[in-house]
């Protein structure tokens, strides 16, 4: 990963809006999405938002917006007037800051894309579209409603209509060659503009894929294989400017996602809608909070209750400081060890952080921060269980 240092930025507050629902479910996908046979009663989804957003602002008071990210799910399928009204609630709560983003995830369908207009003029800035494959035989196998040509015509669309705007994809799917995937990106960098989401497929829990994977009939590249389709996503994506700045995202400086970026340098946000995640700090400390995840469910309670939250807890320091640790370390920029500090109250343990660094997994920026080296970040997660232990 390339090294970069960004300002000792205040990582801002975030709003975070969940729309459960998606057309079809893709086999691979265990985000908490659902498909329903009948229209989806909005009015009755925009008030409730705003009885949570009510609540949530209670909690969080004299806050300035920096970023709102609508995720799901597919929130693209939403009406552009359920967004505009879901944003005047927030905007009523809170100062909006000058530049806020608002960032919509969007799946590349013909019919989303005839609605970019309209979701604009409701205050989206930023869409980030689900392109996953750029040929259709493996975005049929990726279960994926749309084809290639277009998904280009939604991202040529989206460039037309926003200033900022990014595509996923989906890497080492099954069957696919390094050879294959260095031509795919390459193309997919034609139509990119200044950021990228490159996702190594995982198998997870309860999905398709995993019933497929445990019954011998997908095949993934092995861990070495993995290593080079990971190397080849680093060089070009460094020799084409948009370097890593998270282990899956990728942007020229000054265009990576503010909004997660709120979540990475473990910053403050509320989080409204079913299943969705809030951090916030309240003079008794860091809460993290929770909704229901069911979206019937989360209708119901929210309409008894005001809001969803099933979790609402005080979360220790050592707890503060590992979720400070496991975020801030998946960032080229790394951590800053004094921050780690202030929250767990201990240094990072000297014996741990040299013997990472004897074995080129960690290094120090010439800032004194903490970072995952290029040889680390493959490893991830064993790094963060290793110096958080
Ligand atoms: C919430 S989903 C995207 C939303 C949108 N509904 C879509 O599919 O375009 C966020 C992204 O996570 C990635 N993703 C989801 N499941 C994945 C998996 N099992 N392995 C790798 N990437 C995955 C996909 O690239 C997807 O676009
Ligand atoms: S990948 Fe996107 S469209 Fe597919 S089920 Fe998951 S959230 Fe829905």
């Amino acid at each position: 990963m390339a090294s970069r240092t960004y300002s000792p930025a205040d990582p801002g507050f975030g709003v975070y809006v969940h729309w459960p629902f998606c057309l079809s479910k893709c086999p691979y996908c265990d985000f908490n999405s659902h498909v329903r046979p009948h229209p989806i009663d909005e009015q009755r989804f925009i008030a409730a938002y705003r009885s949570e957003l009510a609540h949530r602002a209670k909690l969080a008071k004299g806050r300035s917006v920096a970023s709102v990210f609508f995720g799901g799910g597919t929130p693209s399928l939403m009406k552009a007037e359920t967004m505009a009204a879901i944003l005047d609630a927030i905007a009523a709560h809170w100062t909006m800051a000058p530049n806020v983003e608002v960032t919509l995830e969007a799946n590349p369908t013909s019919v989303e894309a005839e609605r970019f207009r309209a979701f604009r003029s409701a205050g989206v800035n930023r869409v980030s579209l689900g392109v996953q494959a750029m040929n259709d035989a493996d975005l049929k196998a990726l279960g994926r409603l749309h084809t290639a040509a277009e998904a280009m015509a939604a991202v040529e669309i989206a460039a037309k209509t926003f200033d900022r705007y990014s595509f996923d994809l989906i890497y080492a799917r099954p069957g696919q060659s390094v050879a294959a995937w260095r031509t795919e990106l390459e193309e997919a960098l034609r139509h990119a503009k200044d950021h990228l989401s490159l996702y190594q497929l995982t198998i997870e829990p309860d999905t398709m894929f995993e019933r497929l994977f445990n019954a011998g009939k997908l095949k993934l590249p092995n861990a070495d294989l993995g290593r080079e389709f990971w190397d080849v996503t680093q060089e070009i994506m460094g020799k084409a400017g948009l370097p890593a700045y998270e282990i899956s995202n990728h942007a020229s400086p000054g265009a990576e996602s503010r909004h997660n970026l709120i979540y990475w340098r473990y910053g403050e946000y509320v989080g409204i809608g079913p299943g969705a995640h809030g951090r916030i700090l309240t003079p008794k400390g860091r809460r993290a909070q929770a909704t229901e995840r069911h979206p019937e469910m989360w209708l119901t309670v929210v309409e008894t209750d005001g809001h969803a939250l099933v979790e609402d807890e005080l979360l220790s320091v050592e707890e503060q400081a590992d979720e400070f640790l496991l975020m801030g370390l998946r960032l080229a920029e790394g951590i800053e060890p004094t921050q780690f500090q202030a929250l767990s109250g201990r240094s990072l343990d000297p014996g741990r952080v040299a013997s990472l660094i004897a074995d080129g997994m960690v290094e120090y920026t010439p800032h004194g921060r903490i970072r995952v080296s290029a040889e680390g970040f493959p490893v991830l997660d064993a790094v963060v269980a290793d110096l958080a232990a």
